[in-house]
């Protein structure tokens, strides 16, 4: 592994942990913009890039995100100085997928069998039920966080994905549009402390399959 060399991507992957304490030092609009653009960069099946963001910031809106019916009272949120509501657009999902297969096709980017199969797998999504087009949506919207979360440590904050939300009331409350699926949040902050206090993971036996 050593034969690697260290990276500014490796380091913030050795960095980054779920902070749930954070200083009350502000999340500024430049580092809102960095980690926007971090997500913006992400890869997307068929280039679709479904995800779309609200950002949270205001004081009485984050004290919102802490209590019972929208996070099952996880209080430190509140303390977060920026909270992304990760969206999936399933209806831009499908069109931009489709718009992509067509922009290959037409101008002979991808041939054959491979472009059949892109073609299949729009036609696939088209018809899909909507719990499977959001399965496929939320995993790009899951790429983009990630990005986020490396480049929060790059530029000294931290950062933790929340799958325990109520997304109905989320919508009401922050006027999200319906056609919009809420994927997760992500709330970032100064984090209190630099170091996670347990970090436990499989090892690399369990994961790989021979
Ligand atoms: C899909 C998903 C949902 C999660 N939901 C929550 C959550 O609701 N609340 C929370 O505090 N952490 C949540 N986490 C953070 C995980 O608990 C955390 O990533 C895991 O325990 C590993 O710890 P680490 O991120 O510090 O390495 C979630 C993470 C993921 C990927």
């Amino acid at each position: 592994m050593r034969d690697v060399p260290m990276t500014g991507v490796e380091e913030a992957i050795l960095k980054r942990y779920s902070v749930r304490e954070f200083l009350p030092d502000p999340v500024t609009p430049d580092q809102v913009a960095a980690l926007l653009e971090a997500a913006r960069l992400a890869p997307s099946s068929l280039n679709s890039q479904p995800w779309r963001f609200k950002v949270v910031q205001d004081e009485e809106n984050l004290a919102w995100f802490g209590t019972k019916p929208v996070s099952r009272s996880q209080t430190w949120l509140s303390k977060a100085g920026a909270i992304f509501v990760c969206c999936a657009d399933l209806t831009g999902y499908v069109r931009d997928s489709q718009a992509s297969a067509f922009f290959y096709r037409e101008h002979d980017l991808i041939r054959g069998d491979s472009m059949d199969g892109i073609e299949e797998y729009v036609e696939r999504e088209v018809h899909a039920s909507e719990t499977a087009r959001f399965g496929a949506a939320a995993m790009n919207v899951g790429f983009a966080a990630s990005f986020m979360m490396l480049r929060a440590v790059e530029i000294g904050l931290g950062s933790c994905w929340i799958g325990m939300f109520n997304e109905t009331n989320i919508k009401a409350h922050l006027g999200i549009d319906p056609s919009l699926r809420v994927v997760g949040l992500l709330a970032v902050g100064h984090p209190a402390s630099d170091t996670p206090s347990v970090r436990k993971r499989k090892e690399l036996d369990e994961i790989i399959l021979r």
